[in-house]
């Protein structure tokens, strides 16, 4: 079973909660919230403010996928904020695993990301502590990027060591995910798919535009 999971750094900030509640409503099967601090990317987005505020309007799973120096410092007020899930950049901290185990200690699910060039490898001695791994499928900073056709190789290969292991993370997939991309990813063996461009600046909408991702898998 496939999970959706609308990225709202494309949704309209100005009726955000609009947004989120079509997309939920939907069937959204989760929230992926950016957090963006201008250093770890070159781009500022979200703080736990705005955590609070979506976490007010739904029941719904907030994913917070961190994209800042420092996670350490951080982890305790997403997580206070209302995120279900927390996801930690293996690149931005030189103590993942003391990261993993802090989101993991305020009662959340924890998830690991990495950028498309750093390697697999890295996630060996980590993999079994985590409850999802989000393989970046663009350069992190921005939505509405090309999804970068080499990833494809990486899922493949994370989805084998999954199998290897007999571990039961979930595979997600962020960056350039639209009708036209989301079947290859999940032939690859991606199960949840984040999607902000294609789902909150998709001239037919909201819901038609998840229920085209859905039936383009
Ligand atoms: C990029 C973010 C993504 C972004 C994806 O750094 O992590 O979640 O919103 O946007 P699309 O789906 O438009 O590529
Ligand atoms: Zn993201």
């Amino acid at each position: 079973m496939i999970k959706l999971a609308p990225s709202i750094l494309s949704a309209d900030f100005t009726r955000l909660g609009e947004h989120v509640l079509q997309a939920v409503d939907a069937g959204a099967d989760r929230i992926h919230i950016d957090v963006m601090d201008g250093h770890f990317v070159p781009n500022i987005s979200i703080g736990p403010l705005v955590v609070r505020a979506v976490r007010n309007i739904t029941t719904a799973m907030l994913e917070t996928h961190l994209m800042i120096s420092d996670p350490e410092k951080y982890i305790d007020v997403f997580a206070d904020a209302g995120s279900d899930l927390i996801t930690i950049h293996q690149e931005s901290t030189p103590h993942l695993h003391r990261a993993i185990q802090m989101v993991k200690d305020k009662g959340k699910q924890a998830g690991v990301t990495i950028n498309p060039a750093t390697s697999l490898c890295v996630l060996d001695e980590i993999l079994e502590h985590v409850d999802l791994v989000l393989l970046m499928t663009v350069n992190p900073g921005f939505g509405n990027q090309i999804f970068i056709p080499g990833m494809l190789r990486k899922i493949e290969h994370l989805a084998k060591m999954k199998q290897q292991r007999g571990l039961h993370f979930d595979i997600e997939v962020d960056g350039g995910i639209n009708s036209k991309t989301i079947a290859r990813v999940v032939e690859a063996g991606a199960n949840v798919l984040v999607a902000g461009a294609a789902i909150f600046s998709a001239p037919e909408g909201v819901e038609r535009a998840m229920k085209k991702l859905r039936e383009s898998v």
